[in-house]
């Protein structure tokens, strides 16, 4: 094997950890707005969506479903210990194990969003959409203050 490569798969757990000391080494404030533009965004691509789910565009809804997914994937890491701030209530860090469930819940929706895309499916997709929308309200009303 080159030993470029061979370096580089040394090196994988190392930045994984690193970037993993970084979220805990930035300031409640930074976290707090890291949480809130994440949020944000994905505000923005599901009502951008929304419109899309009808038009039977399959390639555009791909694209914007996929940056969703990254953004939702992404959010659950936005909750270190001692990073209690925001709008985000103190009950996301005394039960973890539910906040998790419903980030899982709200991250397998989007998947079952990129299924019907895949198979071109307009009605299972509409559905899969609502689905999706229906954890916002779900996790807001337990999780935000
Ligand atoms: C698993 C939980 C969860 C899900 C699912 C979720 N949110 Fe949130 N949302 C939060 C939390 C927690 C905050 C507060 C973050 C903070 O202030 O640190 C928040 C904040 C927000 C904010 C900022 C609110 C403000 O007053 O500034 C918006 C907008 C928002 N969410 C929209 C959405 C939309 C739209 C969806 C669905 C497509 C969604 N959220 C799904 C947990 C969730």
């Amino acid at each position: 094997m080159n030993i470029k490569i061979i370096l580089f798969l040394i090196l994988i757990p190392f930045f994984a950890i690193s970037n993993e000391v970084n979220i805990e080494d930035k300031s409640v404030e930074e976290v707090v707005k890291q949480r809130m533009a994440n949020m944000s965004k994905i505000k923005a691509y599901s009502s951008k969506m929304y419109p899309m789910t009808m038009s039977g565009e399959f390639d555009e809804i791909k694209e914007v479903n996929e940056k969703l997914l990254h953004a939702a994937t992404e959010f659950k890491e936005l909750f270190p210990e001692g990073k209690q701030g925001g709008k985000a209530s103190n009950l996301i860090w005394e039960d973890r194990e539910t906040f998790d469930t419903y980030i899982d819940n709200f991250i397998k929706s989007i998947q079952d969003i990129a299924i019907s895309i895949e198979n071109e499916d307009s009605v299972s997709l509409m559905e899969n959409f609502n689905i999706m929308a229906s954890n916002c309200g779900t996790c807001h009303k337990k999780f935000k203050n």
